[in-house]
């Protein structure tokens, strides 16, 4: 970051001095005003609940223009990536900061595959869990009791050691997912192939069993793997805000990154790909595409406390990218599958038609997000609703590692400690019970 030729000035009122604050500038994107000095200087903290306008760090991983609808991994568009390059390419561009070579995505790819079974003890810890836990719950274990196995990668400050971590998670969350979701469904687990590809590999452990040859479809894989991308990373979201927050008290990488899967699970954040596609059951059960107008009157009605998961976002005040992508990914499959009538994609289309042309969302600038239409090819791939979330954590698990590895590798990190403006009882005495 640089120096911008501009300069903020805070005055006050009530004739404090003023205070002039350097503002920066990135490569692209807003400008920002650094007030690292402003309660030294003023007593004073800013207030800004749930960061609306916080820039919490400087990163070259991620960029979204919230009003072009814009998103870019390391400069290149999504849309690039989802279509030229696979999950694997794109997290060692996450990872590194440039599309590998050949001979470098032959590497990586060979050091992912060759890391994807996990320690066989995990079976043990899995037994603990109730069969019809949510395996966002399991997740959040399984990823945290990593750092209990792999002792030889969990110090943050050390690079050989953030690195093996890297690979492990990446090539391990696959694996635990398909564990969770087998353990759910009484199955037996399927341990990984070598030869298959990381979405192929995949789906085979989710939906393969130890009595059959299991014959993973081509347009499925390119699904998934697409469905991998889309959701890799996205700047400083709720749950990589986590991760990095989390890692800044030098904890270690899978700590970290469980962190990030619990905070994932929430339905305004990664557990509404999960709330969407119940949302359109839901509509679909009470009557279907007749039934959209009353169901967005009821969103309209703000004492209904109903929303339109997947719908809405705290950047894009313009069409999630992704959203585009995941839709054009929806048909595709659906089309293979012979279910291109499916009744909740057309559900979900007309929904969309709708809130687009209602005043209420278009004055909020309320779009589909990703999670809009993820539900949607998940579940025509045969992914259990519960698990949709998980999905979403395998993914990001490489976008939180890049991250969390940015933070550590930037000389300006602190441990985060943000502060607050204290409403509570000023100072008072204790009073004996009797005069309570
Ligand atoms: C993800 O941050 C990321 O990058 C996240 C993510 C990632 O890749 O990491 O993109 C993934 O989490 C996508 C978002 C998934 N969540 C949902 O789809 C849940 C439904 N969406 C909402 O909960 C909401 O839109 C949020 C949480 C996504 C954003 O909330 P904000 O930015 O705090 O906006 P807000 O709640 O202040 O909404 C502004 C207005 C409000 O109305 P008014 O008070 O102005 O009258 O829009 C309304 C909200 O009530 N509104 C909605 C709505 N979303 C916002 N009304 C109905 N349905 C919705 N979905």
């Amino acid at each position: 970051m640089k120096l911008a030729d501009n300069k903020a000035t805070l005055s006050f009122s009530n004739g404090s001095p003023s205070v002039d604050l350097p503002v920066y500038q990135g490569s692209i994107g807003p400008d920002v005003v650094d007030i690292r000095k402003l309660y030294a200087q003023t007593g004073m903290f800013t207030y800004d609940p749930g960061f609306l306008s916080t820039a919490a760090c400087q990163s070259a991983i991620t960029y979204i223009d919230g009003d072009k609808g814009e998103l870019l991994y390391r400069g290149y568009p999504i849309e690039q990536l989802a279509t030229q390059c696979d999950y694997l390419d794109t997290c060692y561009l996450l990872l590194n900061g440039e599309l590998p070579n050949t001979s470098q995505r032959e590497d990586f790819h060979k050091l992912v595959i060759n890391h994807t079974m996990v320690h066989e003890q995990m079976q043990m810890f899995l037994r603990g869990f109730r069969r019809d836990a949510h395996p966002m719950a399991v997740l959040t274990g399984l990823v945290g009791a990593m750092s209990a196995f792999y002792h030889d990668s969990t110090d943050v400050h050390n690079a050989q050691h953030r690195e093996i971590a890297a690979i492990r998670l990446i090539a391990k969350m696959p694996t635990l997912v398909a564990m969770a979701h087998k353990y759910g469904a009484g199955q037996p687990y399927m341990y990984p192939q070598n030869n298959l590809s990381y979405a192929g590999n995949f789906l085979r452990m989710m939906f393969g069993t130890p009595c059959e040859e299991y014959k993973v479809s081509p347009v499925l894989e390119r699904a998934m793997d697409r469905i991998f991308i889309l959701h890799a990373d996205h700047e400083q979201n709720a749950s990589t805000s986590t991760v990095r927050l989390c890692g800044s008290s030098g904890t270690n990488p899978f700590a970290a990154i469980a962190a990030g899967v619990a905070c994932l699970w929430g339905p305004a954040h990664g557990g509404a790909n999960e709330a969407a596609l119940n949302m359109l059951e839901q509509i679909q059960h009470d009557g279907g595409v007749a039934k959209v107008g009353e169901f967005v009157a009821k969103v309209k009605d703000k004492n209904s406390g109903v929303k339109l998961m997947g719908f809405g976002h705290r950047v894009y005040k313009n069409y999630d990218p992704r959203a585009k992508l995941m839709q054009q990914t929806c048909n595709e499959v659906l089309d293979e599958l012979g279910l291109h009538n499916d009744p909740l994609f057309a559900l979900a289309k007309a929904l969309e038609k709708i809130a687009l042309e209602d005043d209420y969302f278009v004055s909020r600038k309320l779009y589909p997000n990703v999670d809009f239409y993820s539900g949607i090819v998940q579940r025509a791939i045969g992914i259990p609703v519960k698990l949709f979330t998980g999905v979403f954590a395998l993914a990001r698990t490489v976008g939180w590692i890049a991250q969390l590895n940015e933070m550590i590798g930037d000389p300006e990190y602190k441990i985060g400690r943000p502060r607050q403006l204290f409403t509570g009882a000023v100072r008072r005495d204790v009073q004996p019970i009797a005069k309570r």
